[in-house]
C-alpha cells in the first residue's frame, strides 16, 4: 500500500499544466492575474470579491455556511453588496485607512463580511480566535491600541472595555441592541451596497495576527496586501483550486490558516468556501463534506487523528466521494495518518509547512510529486530552503539544523508591531536567510523533514502556545509560587501543555486546587493554553545566574 501512497497523482492539477519541474519561476509572472497590474490600484478585498463580479461571475457561490442556524449562502454578488454596505457603515463611524479593526466573531459568514469590509476600506484587520478569553482579547487590542471592534453581544462578556482605553467604537452583529450601542447589521440594511474601494499600496498593512514565541507575550505580525500574490498562487498550485471547487478550510480566521487559506486564497481563486459553524465531532465533519460536496479539504493532523480515532464505523455511512484533494498544516503529520486517509478515503493527505510570519505556504507536498510519509514536502517553486548550522553555514543533506528560507518572497511579514528587535531576530545571519525556529533536515531529493523546534514554543493541536504566557498566568494564582511550562508529547494532540509548579506555603496539594489552577488559566487566556497536566514539585530547576526557570530540565524530567 505504501507504494501507492508514494505515487504522484498529477492528474489534471494546475501545477502539472502550468509548471515543469526545474523550470525557473518568478513571482512577478503572477501579477498579471490582478487588476492592479494594469490599474496600479491595490486592495485585497477588491481582488477577492469585486474582481470576480466584474468578470461576470457574480452568480457563482462564494460562501456556504452550515451551522446552528441551518445553511446560509452568499454568491459573489451578494458578498460584494454586503461588504459594500458594511464598509459604508464603518466609514460613517470614522474608520479610515490604516486603522486597526478587530473582529471577534464565531466561524460565520458575518465574520468574513466584517474582515473584508474593513480591508476594502483600507483598515488593518485583526481577527481574534473565537475561544479567546478576556485577557487574550485585551492584551492583543491594547498592544496595537486598536480603536474598533466588530463582535457580538454574547462575546462581549470577554471584552474588558474598562481596560482597553484605545477602543472607540464597538460594532455588534446583533439586530437588537441597547440604546447607545451600534448594530452593524441593522445599520447595514439601511446603507447603500455601492461603496468606494480605498486603494492602498502593495506594502500597506492588511492584517495583524498575534502569535506566540518562547518568550514574552504574543507579538503582532503584520502582513501587507502584496501577500495576495503568493496566497493566490499557492491556492492555485498547492490547494489546486479550480473555479468549481467547493473548498473547506477547517481553521477559524483567528489563526493565520483560517485567514490566509480560509478567506483570502480561496476567494482570490474564485471558488466556493464552506464554513462550518459548530464544534468538532467526527459525525458533524463528515456530514459537512457529504452535504456541501467538499472537493478540496485543508485541515490539521490533530483533527485527522481524532477522525481516525472515531473509527471507520463512524465514517462509513457518509458519502465522501466528492473529495479529490486533502491537505494538512500546523504540526507534524505522522505517516499513520497518511495511511489512514489513503485506506479509508482513497486519497493522499498533502502536508504543507509555513508560519504566521511567512504569510503563505513555503514547503509542501504537491499533486505532481511523490509523497514521502514523514516529510512536509519540498519548497514550492520560487522558494529556496536550506538547513543551517549554528554559525549559519549550510548543512549537507540528511543533517539536522535550523530550517532557513532564502529571502524574500511576496507574503513575508511586513513587520512585528512596534518590535523591530523581534523582527530582526528572524534574520540572525543577515538579510539572506529567514530562520523559522524549526529544526529539520533535507534529504537528497530536496524533501524537508521536520525535527522539532529550536526554542520552547509549544504546539498543541497545531496551535502555537508561548510557555511564558502560561507561566505568567499561573503565578498570578494565589497558590502558585513558581511555574515552568513545557509541551509534553501526546499521541492525538502532538503535544499537550504541561505545567510544573511549586506551591506557596499554606496551600497543600489537592486535586481540587490543581483543577482550580487549571480553570484559572483557562478562564483568563483560552482553553487551548490551559495546562492539561499539572505536576507539583518542591522547587523548579533554574539557572544559577539569572534564576530563570530551565524548561529544558523539565523536559528531560518528563
Ligand atoms: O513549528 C512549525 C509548526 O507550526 C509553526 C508555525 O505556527 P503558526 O505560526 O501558528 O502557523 C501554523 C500554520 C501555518 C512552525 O514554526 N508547523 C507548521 N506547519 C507544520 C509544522 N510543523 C510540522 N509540520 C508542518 N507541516
Amino acid at each position: 500500500m505504501t507504494e501507492t501512497i508514494l505515487q504522484a497523482h498529477p492528474s489534471a492539477s494546475n501545477l502539472a499544466k502550468e509548471y515543469t519541474e526545474g523550470q525557473s519561476f518568478d513571482w512577478k509572472s503572477v501579477e498579471q492575474v490582478f487588476t492592479w497590474s494594469e490599474t496600479s490600484r491595490v486592495n485585497m478585498a477588491y481582488e477577492c470579491v469585486d474582481r470576480h463580479v466584474e468578470a461576470g461571475k457574480g452568480s457563482h457561490q462564494a460562501l456556504h455556511y452550515i451551522g446552528d442556524e441551518g445553511a446560509i449562502t452568499y454568491t459573489y454578488q451578494e458578498l460584494q453588496d454586503e461588504i459594500g454596505r458594511w464598509s459604508n457603515v464603518l466609514r460613517q463611524h470614522g474608520v479610515k485607512k490604516g486603522d486597526f479593526v478587530f473582529v471577534f466573531l464565531p466561524k460565520h459568514p458575518l465574520g468574513y463580511v466584517a474582515m473584508l469590509a474593513a480591508i476594502r476600506m483600507g483598515a488593518v484587520v485583526g481577527p481574534l480566535f473565537e475561544a479567546f478569553m478576556e485577557e487574550a482579547v485585551r492584551d492583543r487590542i491594547n498592544d496595537c491600541e486598536g480603536e474598533f471592534l466588530i463582535t457580538n453581544q454574547s462575546f462581549m462578556d470577554r471584552v474588558d472595555t474598562a481596560h482597553i482605553p484605545s477602543l472607540r467604537k464597538i460594532f455588534l452583529t446583533d439586530e437588537k441592541v441597547e440604546s447607545g450601542e451600534i448594530s452593524i447589521v441593522s445599520e447595514a440594511q439601511e446603507a447603500s451596497p455601492e461603496a468606494d474601494v480605498t486603494w492602498v499600496e502593495l506594502d500597506d498593512g492588511l492584517n495583524i495576527h498575534y502569535t506566540s514565541g518562547s518568550t514574552g507575550k504574543p507579538k503582532g505580525v503584520i502582513h501587507a496586501h502584496r501577500a495576495m500574490i503568493q496566497q493566490y498562487q499557492t491556492g492555485r498550485w498547492v490547494l489546486d483550486l479550480k473555479e468549481d471547487d467547493v473548498y473547506w478550510c477547517t481553521a477559524h480566521p483567528g489563526w493565520v490558516t483560517g485567514t490566509v487559506y480560509g478567506v483570502f486564497a480561496p476567494l482570490l481563486n474564485g471558488v466556493t468556501i464552506v464554513i462550518h459553524g459548530g464544534r468538532f465531532s467526527a459525525e458533524a465533519w463528515y456530514e459537512v463534506i457529504e452535504q456541501t460536496k467538499v472537493t478540496v479539504w485543508y485541515s490539521a493532523p490533530t483533527a485527522f487523528r481524532m477522525l481516525q480515532a472515531a473509527g471507520e464505523s463512524v465514517q462509513s455511512p457518509y458519502d465522501l466521494s466528492s473529495l479529490r484533494h486533502i491537505l494538512s498544516v500546523g504540526e507534524p503529520l505522522n505517516p499513520e495518518v497518511i495511511h489512514w486517509g489513503y485506506r479509508t478515503i482513497g486519497l493522499r493527505i498533502h502536508d504543507t509547512w509555513w508560519m504566521t510570519e511567512t504569510g503563505a505556504q513555503l514547503i509542501a507536498n504537491v499533486p505532481t510529486r511523490v509523497v514521502k510519509p514523514g516529510s512536509m514536502g519540498r519548497p514550492i517553486p520560487g522558494i529556496q530552503a536550506a538547513v543551517l548550522d549554528d554559525e549559519g553555514s549550510e548543512l549537507p543533506p540528511g543533517e539536522t539544523g535550523h530550517l532557513a528560507i532564502r529571502t524574500s518572497w511576496p507574503s513575508i511579514m511586513k513587520e512585528i508591531w512596534k518590535n523591530e528587535e523581534k523582527y530582526l531576530s528572524y534574520f540572525p545571519y543577515g538579510d539572506g536567510w529567514y530562520i523559522a525556529g524549526d529544526l529539520a533536515y533535507i534529504d537528497e531529493d530536496g524533501y524537508v523533514f521536520f525535527q522539532g523546534r529550536s526554542d520552547d514554543m509549544i504546539n498543541s493541536s497545531g496551535e502555537r502556545i508561548g510557555p511564558f504566557e502560561v507561566e505568567s498566568k499561573l503565578i498570578e494564582h494565589e497558590a502558585v509560587k513558581e511555574a515552568g511550562v513545557i509541551g509534553k508529547p501526546d499521541a492525538v494532540r502532538g503535544e499537550i501543555v504541561k505545567a510544573f509548579i511549586a506551591l506557596n506555603d499554606g496551600y497543600p496539594e489537592t486535586p481540587e486546587l490543581l483543577e482550580d489552577i487549571r480553570l484559572f488559566v483557562r478562564g483568563k487566556l483560552a482553553a487551548h493554553a490551559a495546562p492539561r497536566e499539572i505536576e507539583v514539585i518542591d522547587e523548579l530547576p533554574k539557572t544559577q545566574i539569572s534564576g530563570k526557570v530551565l524548561r529544558r530540565e523539565l523536559k528531560k524530567r518528563e
